[in-house]
């Protein structure tokens, strides 16, 4: 097109135009919602197999990169990359269950996941059944049914810092033949990896760690590309039956990789939770210093922790890393490079404690998010667990004076130096 000779409207988007093949080293950012076909037979063909790219909610090539970079992380064979890590739990469920189908999960869960569980999944038609003793082998054993078609926990959980046996539940799950679906969120696959113990999908809340910056959401979905419809198929009749209008199965067209390719073709981009190529870039740019940061923020955290646990103002602390806790053996039988930076801990006096320690902290932030570069704090039993029943709240180790950290990257100095202003009142106050 030769600029000069067409209109100004007509200059103003085509002139910029640019097929040009530099190679940015970078992940190049596609921000575009979709892409120009060679010819008639290039369009017909993308259509028919899905193969390359046509819009940016069934593919884009800055989304693929970085789904690409998750699923080597995490040791998986493919992954998807989604706009939220609330869109990865349900398009992996869904990419599994349907209406009649049952599932399940962990009690010690996101509250995010167990409200989209209990309120719109059992709309659809999908039944939850709760284990609250998730070390419990048997429990879990003795929930499956034969309409169960997915077990769903987190590798550590929030809010006592429970730990997953992967392996033994994942043999439970192996066992009847259907996934057992990690959510790594609180972990990331520097720490644990859980496809290696026995998980077959594991889904994150990329807005967490994977970002790591506290600027975008996104979510992702990996999966493991073991599907076996010889033994499988039963549970999974969608991915083995062949496809409206006779389309071969998704399993002969994708063998072990079926189930993300189902998620890929058939969830994610109908439910229409796609994330944008800029956010994607953003994801994959913090993927790339995750190892630096949650080695780091696990050193930080073990510190504080250890401060936190000596101080005559607290009266427990929740962390995984220290020898005190519950589960301390079984993290460091799956937790290499740190225990992570994600912990609660209590204060003795209760909820006048609390607020006068979110309201007077300097270095922590106090908002709801988890896995930035910055120290956070929240206070879950008036927040994300104030609809709980007080039993409930019990279960989950959440007392009026509990307070959740997230530890950032900060020099650990001045984040002890802020929590030691912080506390000295509530030490004179309970002494
Ligand atoms: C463990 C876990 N899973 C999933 C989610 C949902 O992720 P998002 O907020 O990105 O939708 C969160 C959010 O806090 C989370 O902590």
């Amino acid at each position: 097109m030769t600029v000069d000779t067409t209109g100004f409207a007509t200059r103003a988007v085509h002139a910029a135009r640019n097929q040009g093949a530099a190679s940015s080293r970078a992940t190049p950012i596609y921000l575009t919602a979709g892409f120009e076909f060679d010819d008639f037979d290039h369009a017909a063909g993308h259509f028919g197999t899905g193969a390359g790219f046509g819009y940016t909610r069934t593919g884009n090539p800055t989304v693929h990169a970085v789904e690409r970079q998750l699923a080597a992380l995490e040791s998986g064979a493919d992954a998807v990359l989604v706009a939220s890590g609330q869109a990865a739990v349900v398009t992996a469920l869904l990419t599994v269950a349907g209406a009649g189908d049952h599932i399940v999960s962990s009690t010690h869960i996101y509250e995010g996941s167990r409200g989209l569980f209990l309120d719109n999944l059992a709309r659809l038609g999908i039944e939850t059944t709760f284990v609250d003793d998730i070390g419990d082998v048997d429990a879990w054993r003795a929930a499956i049914r034969p309409n169960t078609r997915a077990l769903f926990a987190e590798s550590i959980a929030n809010a006592r810092n429970d730990i997953l046996d992967i392996a033994a539940i994942g043999a439970v799950a192996d066992s009847s033949a259907i996934p057992l679906i990690v959510d790594n969120t609180l972990a990331t696959p520097f720490l644990v990896r859980p496809l290696e113990h026995g998980a077959a999908i594991v889904v994150h809340s990329a807005s967490k760690f994977l970002a790591g910056h506290g600027s975008v959401l996104g979510g992702v979905i990996v999966d493991d590309g073991r599907f076996d419809p010889i033994r499988a198929g039963h549970n999974a009749p969608h991915l083995v039956l062949p496809g409206r209008g006779g389309v071969a199965s998704v399993a002969a067209r994708h063998g072990g990789r079926a189930r993300i390719a189902y998620a890929r073709e058939s969830v994610a981009p109908r439910f229409g939770a796609s994330p944008s190529p800029l956010n994607a870039f953003l994801i994959g740019q913090g993927a790339e210093t995750l190892g630096l940061r949650v080695e780091r923020q696990s050193r930080n955290a073990l510190a504080v922790a250890r401060w936190l646990a000596a101080h005559d103002a607290v009266e427990s602390v929740d962390y995984v890393g220290l020898e005190t806790h519950p589960d301390h053996s079984l993290a460091t039988r799956y937790l290499h490079g740190g225990y992570g930076s994600i912990f609660t801990f209590t204060l003795r006096g209760g909820i006048e404690a609390a607020r006068h320690f979110v309201e007077s902290v300097s270095v922590f932030t106090h908002m709801t998010h988890i896995g930035d570069v910055r120290s956070l704090v929240l206070h879950p039993g008036t927040t994300s667990h104030a609809h709980r029943t007080d039993e409930e709240r019990d279960i989950l180790g959440v007392s009026p004076g509990t307070l959740r950290l997230s530890i950032g990257i900060e020099d650990v100095a001045d984040l002890i130096a802020d929590l030691a202003r912080v506390l000295e009142p509530v030490r004179e106050a309970v002494a």
